[in-house]
């Protein structure tokens, strides 16, 4: 048990030095590229989910964690009409003026700058400014990367142009941003979780209400995650495609039942069972995934209140299962990650996380070996034969902060 903390400790450590030191070196970027030191310095984190995947557009429960990733936000003051944005990882500069909203597919990031400059503009008036960006959370991972990129953004224009705006509306701010000008149908999980994590916690948020409670996230037990390196070419389009079957399964099982249903929120096992002969096997298998699911949730979040882990495992493999033969949206590779994961001593359970596709597996492990089964997963896939792919170590995170003002 000593041995655990300690370990723990000098990671606690380990990783406030690396935001420390992401925090110099963006600084130090910001002077260089702009000649001048930024205003504020905003960050938020990259997430993983728990359990409910999916039911964030049906109106139903998720249970996600911020990680120790973080993207950073420097900006500052410039005048005028020019935004001027330098992002790290990509190497790139770009401007633009806030007063033309023609949104561009090629130079996507730049529209969530744009977007947030025209919604935040009703708040007080929006001036020039300089960004540096710079993040730590793996790109195109399933890790909600542009989500914590677009909300440290928002925070640093609030307080740049000291506008009132409840830290409650910042989620839904981020998630209009993603919907109507970058073109992501995402729902509300990432950009709350991002706005209000705490560490050594995980969210219970009911999505139609927004009531959220935190979960106590136990102590021995370490968060691995498993990345495939595809990146998802069909997300956004089969994304889409399951909202729609959502949005149909709501109408036929309204006309089954004979009564008013607003989402798959709202429907039992009991309706399902008595539908399942009228209604098409495909909306019967989207339909089951987030009623289970959305159970699942509640159970996920009671075993990490009384530390259960073998039934947290035990549910995070139902949850797969169900995303890979109900939902239908995993891979291959997710796949591999979870048989692999999932057969090794001291796992207790794995799935994948976000919408799917490619993107990345979570998973569950006993923390006294963390390491080592960490390069053990990362093998073991490797011996399936894909050549990309890796396993990091996370620890929970806390939410949107203001770092340097
Ligand atoms: C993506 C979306 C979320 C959520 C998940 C699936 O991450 O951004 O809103 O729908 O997929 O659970």
């Amino acid at each position: 048990m000593k041995k655990f903390k300690e370990n723990h400790n000098s990671d606690e450590q380990e990783q406030s030095d690396t935001a420390q030191e992401a925090k110099k070196e963006l600084y130090k970027l910001f002077r260089t590229e702009f000649g001048r030191s930024p205003d504020v310095i905003s960050s938020a984190p990259g997430r993983i989910n728990l359990m409910g995947e999916h039911t964030d557009y049906n109106d139903g429960f998720v249970l996600p964690v911020a990680i120790d990733r973080r993207t950073y936000t420097a900006a500052g003051r410039r005048g005028g009409k020019l935004f001027i944005a330098f992002t790290k990882e990509l190497g790139k500069k770009t401007s633009f003026d806030i007063s033309t909203n023609r949104f561009e597919r090629s130079n996507f990031w730049a529209n969530y700058l744009k977007g947030a400059a025209l919604l935040l503009n009703k708040y007080g008036a929006i001036q020039g400014t300089n960004f540096a960006i710079a993040s730590t959370v793996p790109r195109g991972s399933g890790l909600s990367s542009s989500t914590a990129f677009v909300v440290s953004a928002v925070e640093s224009l609030i307080h740049l142009y000291n506008l009132n705006v409840d830290k409650s509306e910042i989620p839904k701010i981020a998630r209009q941003i993603e919907n109507e000008f970058v073109g992501v149908q995402s729902g509300i999980m990432d950009p709350f979780v991002v706005t209000f994590a705490k560490a050594n916690t995980a969210i219970l948020l009911d999505t139609r209400n927004l009531q959220y409670e935190y979960i106590p996230f136990p102590k021995n037990l370490s968060i691995l995650v498993c990345v495939t390196g595809l990146k998802r070419a069909l997300a956004n389009t089969e994304y889409n495609r399951r909202r729609e079957e959502c949005q149909q399964a709501v109408s036929a099982l309204s006309k089954i039942t004979g009564r008013e249903i607003k989402s798959l929120r709202d429907v039992t096992l009991q309706d399902l069972d008595g539908a399942v002969n009228e209604l098409p096997s495909l909306l019967y298998r989207r339909a089951i995934h987030i009623i289970t699911e959305n159970e699942r949730v509640h159970q996920m979040a009671n075993a990490l209140r009384e530390s259960n882990l073998t039934y947290a495992g035990k549910l995070m493999i139902e949850s797969h299962l169900s995303l890979r033969s109900n939902y239908e949206v995993s891979s291959r590779e997710l796949d591999s990650f979870v048989e692999v994961a999932e057969q090794l001593y001291g796992v207790y359970g794995a799935r994948m996380t976000g919408a799917g596709f490619g993107g990345s597996v979570v998973c569950l492990a006993n923390s006294e070996a963390e390491e080592e089964l960490a390069k053990e997963i990362s093998q073991k896939y490797k011996e399936r034969g894909f050549d990309s792919g890796s396993v990091f170590i996370a620890r929970t995170g806390s939410g949107l902060q203001i770092e340097r003002s």
